[in-house]
């Protein structure tokens, strides 16, 4: 068996302390290690493997692809290029738009940013992002990021406007309903743009709902903010890397507001391909690209809109359409939100419990109920949430943590026998370990 712990550089954590084992393959919503061991997941791996592991349909466009076409940069057309933007134009009603295709989610986001200032002509503009959020990697999107993992702050550089998150389990203003806390966060904004100037902000980059730093909005924050950004002038940015394709029970996490949500851009990856290979877009509405159209774009990546992948994104959106996978999330959502309300009335431990209304849900856990102290500071990770990860796994089923956090967020693809059972061992583990 050929070991990579001294070998690969891996992400996110140090690098004396990373064990794990080779994954060699997967089916649905399991995948299975050198040894043979199966897991269930229940995070689609980085919350991007939407259609499960080796959907075929994907595998299938990838090698007709193949064999036709690798590659062409962007100074000639691609078929598989061309109609994916179609496919993502028409399923987000951004008809008239255009899409620029990036490799992932962080220079999706970096470039959105980057259209914002040019169709503005605020090219020094300021971007609006919150706390506990999180946009990429790259020394821009860590910036904007409200992210306990940036290490250098270099906020001024990048042009932060930095705003509370709408957290209603601990709301930043200690307001005690979801809708008032929301409406607060909202105004903040507002209040932060106009102290600003308008003039001198380019976007608001937020997640319109779910994320990694466990935020998931009440259903008022979001057409709260697209109306305060629309009467200011500023560009809206919805980050839907991880909410998008499904994830929250629609095609994109804004879309549950209809027009009332309807972001001026949007970036995606993760389930733009389901993971099966690398791709990243930003989508600009009409109003926007018509201001891009005469002018320079002064940015490109050499596999822009690669042939390859965007074949696997157009067989990923017939994927999702034809296996309904976006009415699934939003049915299995609820079977799993009811599971976890039932744990929580079980096991003290757990202190909230919020779904984004598909199959995302976070599992908030604390000390003390009625305190709501949490169960290790932020973002530090208890020996018990440890042992439930590892313990999980000796059962046959993957989570992600992360801090106090739980993030459940299985393929949309999963069996709702497979659901059920990693909940089961969720459920017992919850009761086995000491959390004190
Ligand atoms: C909301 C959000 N935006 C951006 C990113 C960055 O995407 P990538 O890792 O593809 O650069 C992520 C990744 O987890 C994300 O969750």
């Amino acid at each position: 068996m050929i070991s990579e712990s001294s070998s690969v550089l891996h992400s996110w954590c140090v690098q004396a302390d990373w064990n794990a084992p080779s994954i060699v393959g997967g089916e649905g919503a399991r995948f299975w290690d050198e040894s043979g061991h199966v897991y269930l997941d229940m995070s689609s791996l980085a919350e991007c493997m939407n259609l499960g592991h080796q959907h075929p349909r994907l595998i299938r466009a990838i090698q007709e692809q193949a064999q036709t076409l690798c590659f062409v940069n962007s100074s000639w057309g691609a078929r598989s290029r061309a109609e994916l933007a179609e496919r993502l134009l028409e399923v987000s009603g951004f008809e008239g738009g255009r899409v620029f295709f990036t490799l992932g989610g962080a220079d999706a986001n970096e470039n959105a940013v980057k259209f914002a200032r040019q169709a503005s002509g605020r090219s020094q503009g300021k971007v609006v992002a919150r706390d506990r959020s999180y946009h990429g990697a790259s020394y821009a999107t860590m910036a904007w990021s409200g992210d306990s993992r940036n290490p250098s702050q270099n906020e001024e550089a990048f042009g932060v406007l930095r705003v509370p998150p709408p957290y209603a389990y601990r709301c930043p203003y200690g307001t005690v309903s979801d809708k008032e806390c929301a409406d607060r966060n909202v105004a903040h904004i507002g209040a932060i743009i106009d102290q600003a100037g308008a003039d001198h902000v380019a976007a608001v980059l937020m997640e319109p709902n779910a994320g990694t730093n466990g935020i998931i909005a009440p259903d008022n924050f979001w057409p709260g903010l697209r109306e305060a950004t629309r009467q200011r002038g500023v560009y809206l940015i919805a980050d839907e890397v991880m909410s998008g394709f499904g994830r929250c029970g629609e095609w994109f996490a804004w879309a549950a507001h209809g027009e009332a949500g309807r972001p001026d851009l949007m970036t995606l990856a993760k389930g733009l391909t389901g993971a099966h290979i690398p791709l990243g877009a930003v989508v600009l509405a009409n109003h926007v690209a018509v201001k891009l159209e005469h002018s320079m774009l002064n940015t490109g990546l050499t596999y822009c809109g690669h042939p390859l992948a965007c074949a696997a994104g157009v067989a990923a959106i017939a994927a999702y359409r034809d296996e309904k996978l976006i009415e699934r999330s939003r049915a299995l959502g609820t079977v799993m939100l009811r599971r976890l309300q039932a744990m929580q009335e079980r096991h003290a431990v757990i202190g909230d419990v919020r779904s984004a209304k598909g199959l995302f849900a976070i599992v908030e856990l604390v000390k003390n109920r009625d305190s709501r102290e949490p169960l290790s500071p932020w973002p530090t990770v208890h020996p018990s949430m440890a042992r439930f990860v590892s313990m999980a796994r000796e059962r046959g089923v993957s989570f992600a943590v992360r801090g106090n956090l739980i993030i459940l967020a299985p393929p949309l693809v999963i069996g709702e026998n497979e659901l059920e059972r990693a909940l089961d061992t969720m459920n017992a583990l919850m009761g086995e370990l000491d959390w004190q």
